[in-house]
């Protein structure tokens, strides 16, 4: 073998179990494995996770904080022509750059998996090319999947239909869409059977931004399920945001999720984003503008989270964390129950992996030895702490490494280190 880690607990509840890397793969995993290796890692009962995957990214617009300038009314509104004014001064090398940068604080903290939308209503594709780049330049050790989003409308911008097809020939990997941003709802009806058919025909995948609004009457989720259903797509499509559901009434929704089930469409919700940007038309009380979580989970749907911004021109923060990410969606869907939390972990691991169809993904024998050791004990620890990700591995390979978080402290009479772990 070349690489062992002992004494690991694993996501699904296992403990105290060895795990077994050759060949960049999981060769076996059993309690006290009797094997040797080039390499011995003592997890010390620490977690060992499949690596965190973000379905829902700007990887074009990450990183550009501040240019041309700040989004003083925090805005969506306000973000999207703030984009519109960015996008012209945009150079391929600092698109480059700064993706590059972001793929870096990604791997630091064990996201090794990205689907990025792109923007495709600049004529000149540059935004493609340059994430094409990125994508080829970090696949040793980031999938990056790309999505062709026509930011300005697919109907409303007169060559985004146009564009995004010549992104998907270029290499784009899925069809992407803004319906609700369209001039009317029969426009946005329409993008979806469009965007929807144009899949189908290239047997490709479809993650559309949908029902990003707080109008309970913005439904472009139930158009999108009814195409999947009628064109076969099912576990190939996607709905983003859905913030709309929010707002909607509860005897239609009750209609929709058997309907979103039936499409086999899964959704992303962005809740660290969202939180942010949502029931800014309100005055109190505000709604918190996040789709149903908890409720399509039972409804038998893939629901993962997503990043979506990480300084840009919608949000100012971020660093990448994927725990930062399911901790905001834990509070923000009072998701508070045992096994809820660790649905909360699972929507930035396993699902999104199966949403973004990634092969040999998990902690299984067979599967790539794609993993994080984190200073936690299961997942429910990792979302608390926004665990430090003791170690990053990609094929078998140690990519980063992190120091466990603590601090020394100077009290007179207390000891002298915390941990924040309870027993510690
Ligand atoms: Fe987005």
């Amino acid at each position: 073998m070349d690489v062992v880690i002992r004494n690991a607990n694993l996501a699904d509840g296992r403990s105290g179990v060895d795990i077994a890397i050759a060949q960049g793969r999981i060769a076996a995993i059993a309690p006290a494995l009797a094997v040797t290796a080039g390499r011995e890692i003592d997890a010390c009962g620490d977690l060992v996770s499949a690596p965190f995957v973000d379905a829902h990214f700007h990887m074009d617009a990450t990183l550009s904080y501040g240019l041309p300038r700040v989004n003083a009314s925090g805005t969506l509104l306000e973000g999207i022509a703030l984009w519109g004014e960015l996008k012209p001064e945009l150079s391929q090398q600092a698109l480059v750059e700064r993706a590059l940068q972001y793929c870096d604080w990604a791997v630091a903290r064990g996201l090794l998996a990205i689907r990025s939308h792109v923007d495709v209503c600049d004529d000149r594709l540059l935004a493609v090319e340059a994430l094409l780049e990125v994508k080829r330049r970090v696949a040793p050790y980031l999938d990056l999947q790309l999505v062709a989003f026509p930011q300005d409308g697919l109907l409303r911008s007169p060559t985004a239909f146009a564009n995004l097809q010549r992104a998907i020939a270029m290499g784009v990997d899925v069809v992407g869409g803004i319906p609700h941003f369209e001039r009317t709802m029969a426009d946005g009806a329409e993008s979806v059977r469009l965007l929807c058919e144009f899949a189908a025909e290239q047997g490709l995948r479809v993650d559309m931004h949908c029902d990003e609004s707080d109008d309970p009457l913005s439904r472009h989720i139930e158009t999108l399920a009814y195409h999947s259903n009628r064109l076969g797509l099912h576990g190939r499509v996607t709905g983003s945001h859905l913030t709309s559901m929010h707002s909607m009434d509860n005897y239609y929704v009750s209609k929709l999720l058997p309907l979103i089930r039936e499409g086999g469409v899964a959704a992303i919700a962005n809740p660290l984003i969202n939180i942010t940007l949502q029931g800014r038309h309100d005055t109190y009380p505000k709604r918190r503008g996040m789709t149903r979580v908890p409720e399509m989970l039972a409804a038998g749907i893939d629901v993962a989270f997503g990043h979506d911004c990480v300084m840009d021109p919608w949000y100012s923060l971020g660093s990448g964390d994927m725990l930062e990410v399911a901790h905001m969606g834990l509070h923000v869907a009072q998701m508070t129950g045992q096994d809820a939390m660790r649905a909360c972990y699972t929507a930035v691991t396993d699902t999104p992996a199966r949403i973004l169809g990634l092969d040999g993904y998990g902690v299984a024998v067979g599967c790539h030895a794609d993993l994080v050791l984190l200073d936690a004990a299961d997942p429910v620890e990792a979302i608390r702490l926004r665990a430090a990700r003791r170690l990053v591995m990609r094929r078998g390979v140690i990519v980063a490494e992190s120091p466990p978080a603590h601090a020394s402290l100077h009290l007179p009479g207390r000891p002298g280190c915390v941990d924040f772990r309870l027993g510690r």
